[in-house]
């Protein structure tokens, strides 16, 4: 039932690294090389979607225990899979997509510390997600205080309600950031760890460089 005949690339990072400027602009870049391009998102790329995803970031950060969190991101990431990725890659699309399962990982494992190991997150993947994976996924890292600082200015210039997961402790971050680091360390064919703390531009720069190096060498 999955396909990778298109390319499906997700865009990873902590809080404030600026992921949902980047794919936009990226997505542009890609257009302009003429190819066809899908941005999605998790949570909320879809109507249901959306619904999760305000159940998930709004509100009381202890308002669900684990396991409900996480049937929500993986109920919301099936609905992507089989509505927007799985349909775009079987039309040869490049499906961009901002957060995916290293999300879950990183906060919900590394971040939230609450399963004793991955095994719950993986079964879930399997079931949503059977035999099918990212082909390229740029992790936006960058230190964690930045990071949550951008992140609240852009809150404050948005009245947005969005703010479930940032008002978690700061440990909390720092351990979803360095989750995310080993899991690029392990899996360095499909991760590009990209420094996020430079400007925007700059940041660009080095995810077209590491989009053209993936392509020249596939
Ligand atoms: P966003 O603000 O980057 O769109 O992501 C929404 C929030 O949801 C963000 O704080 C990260 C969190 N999240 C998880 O905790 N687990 C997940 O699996 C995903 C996709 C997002």
């Amino acid at each position: 039932m999955s396909s990778n005949r298109g390319l499906f690339i997700t865009f990873e990072g902590g809080e404030g690294a600026g992921k949902s400027s980047q794919i936009k602009r990226f997505a542009s870049y890609l257009e302009s090389l003429g190819e066809s391009v899908v941005l999605t998102r998790e949570p909320g790329a879809t109507e249901t979607g959306k619904a999760i995803r305000k159940l998930l970031v709004e509100g009381d950060k202890d308002k669900f225990d684990e396991l409900t969190e996480v049937l929500l991101f993986y109920a919301d990431r099936r609905i992507n899979l089989t509505q927007v990725v799985f349909p775009a890659l079987n039309e040869g699309k490049i499906v961009l997509s901002d957060r995916f399962n290293d999300s879950t990982v990183a906060y919900q494992y590394y971040g939230a510390a609450k399963f004793k190991d991955t095994s719950i997150l993986d079964t879930l993947y399997n079931l949503v997600a059977p035999n099918f994976k990212p082909d390229l996924t740029f992790l936006l890292d960058i230190d964690v205080k930045k990071g949550l600082k951008r992140s609240f200015d852009k809150a404050a210039t948005m009245a947005t309600k969005e703010l479930r997961f940032e008002n978690v402790e700061t440990a909390f971050h720092e351990r979803l950031r360095q989750g995310y680091l080993e899991m690029a360390k392990k899996d360095p064919e499909r991760f590009r760890i990209i420094d996020a703390s430079p400007d925007e531009e700059t940041v660009f720069n080095a995810i077209v460089k590491a989009y053209n190096d993936f392509i020249a060498n596939r």
